[in-house]
């Protein structure tokens, strides 16, 4: 299969959306990340989404949507907090979990009784849902186990040949995936944390709490809340390891491992923060920029660069967990497989 990449115009929209229309997929950009999508009402279509994906089948997709209408076929009840919250977040980055109808087909839930819904704020993945008519179930557009794809050069690395087209809309803003928060059980938890902030959600959703599993490894035999946290994800082929504790105790772990794998001839790189970078003169370090918010945009281009520089290690600077640092480091975390250091 030849797979086009077209810049989003009115053009390009409409082809992408007679290609889902017909049970294809495409790739579109969203203000996260980069989608594959598929008519989230057609099983073969989505059947199509994990294939291109090598995607394990018990891992459930999102339904994403333009209009408040659309959840009312897809879910079986939005209670006032719900309510609440698409007011304050929607659309945005904010993924939430509710008891789900049987219009939704089971490959989209993979068996789950249950339904993720997102309504994304980028225009030209809003444009592609309404022209679709239909609700688009898109996964990040990556091979499962590769970071989440930020740019169409990131989707054309990993899917060429696998699917009819791309939808050019330039660099995703947030660069990591949205906040999933599951409604469904005693208190909303946040199963992966995202751009809508933890800070955020607790204005509207006091009681809310953050899944154990966002910065722990899942206990063996648990049962994961969200069957996408018991996949090792957001992988670059190299080893990566997070450095954390006090700044300058964490600079000198660092420049300690990186010097002793150089000398083990082992391509190394650190991944820090600006402020740090002066810590590592004459060592290779990939600069994240200033803050979570920047740091978090550009990870994950980050961890596929460093991979085309074929690194064998990766030393990664670990951060504060409040704002976007809870979902920065929970990515770092994943994609180190909870190899941390306390330096
Ligand atoms: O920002 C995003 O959410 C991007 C863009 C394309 O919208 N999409 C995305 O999809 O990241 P995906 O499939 O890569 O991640 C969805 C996550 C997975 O961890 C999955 O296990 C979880 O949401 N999930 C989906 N449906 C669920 C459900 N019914 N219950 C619990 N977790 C669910
Ligand atoms: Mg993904």
């Amino acid at each position: 299969m030849r797979t086009e990449v077209l810049p989003v115009s009115a053009a390009s929209l409409s082809r992408a959306a007679s290609l889902l229309r017909a049970g294809e997929v495409v790739a579109f950009p969203t203000e996260t990340v980069y989608g594959l999508g598929a008519d989230a009402l057609n099983p073969q279509a989505a059947a199509k989404i994990f294939a291109a994906k090598d995607r394990p089948a018990d891992n459930p997709l999102i339904a994403h949507i333009a209009d408040k209408d659309a959840l009312d076929e897809l879910v079986q009840r939005v209670d006032p907090q719900a309510q609440a919250l698409m007011d304050a977040f929607w659309p945005g980055p904010l993924t939430l979990i509710f008891p789900r109808t049987t219009v939704v087909p089971d490959i989209i839930s993979a068996g789950l009784d249950t339904v993720a819904v997102r309504m994304p704020a980028h225009p030209a993945a809003q444009a592609l849902i309404r022209e679709t008519g239909r609700p688009i179930a898109a996964p990040s557009a990556n091979r499962s186990g590769r970071p989440s794809p930020t740019t169409a050069q990131h989707v054309l690395a990993d899917m060429d040949g696998r699917i009819p087209l791309i939808l050019d809309g330039g660099a995703c803003g947030f660069g990591v995936e949205s906040t999933v928060l599951d409604l469904t059980g005693n208190v909303p938890t946040i199963l992966r944390p995202g751009g809508v902030t933890y800070e955020m959600i607790q204005v509207v959703a006091p009681d809310v709490r953050v899944d154990d599993a966002v910065l722990q490894p899942l206990v063996e035999g648990a049962q994961a809340r969200s069957p996408g946290m018991k996949h090792r994800h957001y992988a670059p082929r190299a080893r990566v390891v997070v450095v954390r504790g006090g700044k300058e105790a964490v600079a000198g772990k660092t420049r300690d491992m990186y010097d002793d794998a150089t000398l083990m001839g082992r391509k190394t790189a650190i991944l820090c923060a600006k402020d740090m970078a002066s810590q590592y003169d004459g060592r290779y370090t990939h600069v994240l920029g200033h803050g979570a918010t920047a740091m978090a945009a550009g990870l994950y281009d980050a961890l596929r660069a460093l991979d085309d520089e074929n690194m064998d290690l990766i030393l990664a600077q670990a951060t504060e967990t409040d704002g976007m640092g809870l979902a920065l480091m929970n990515r770092l975390l994943r994609a180190a497989d909870f190899d941390v250091i306390d330096a």
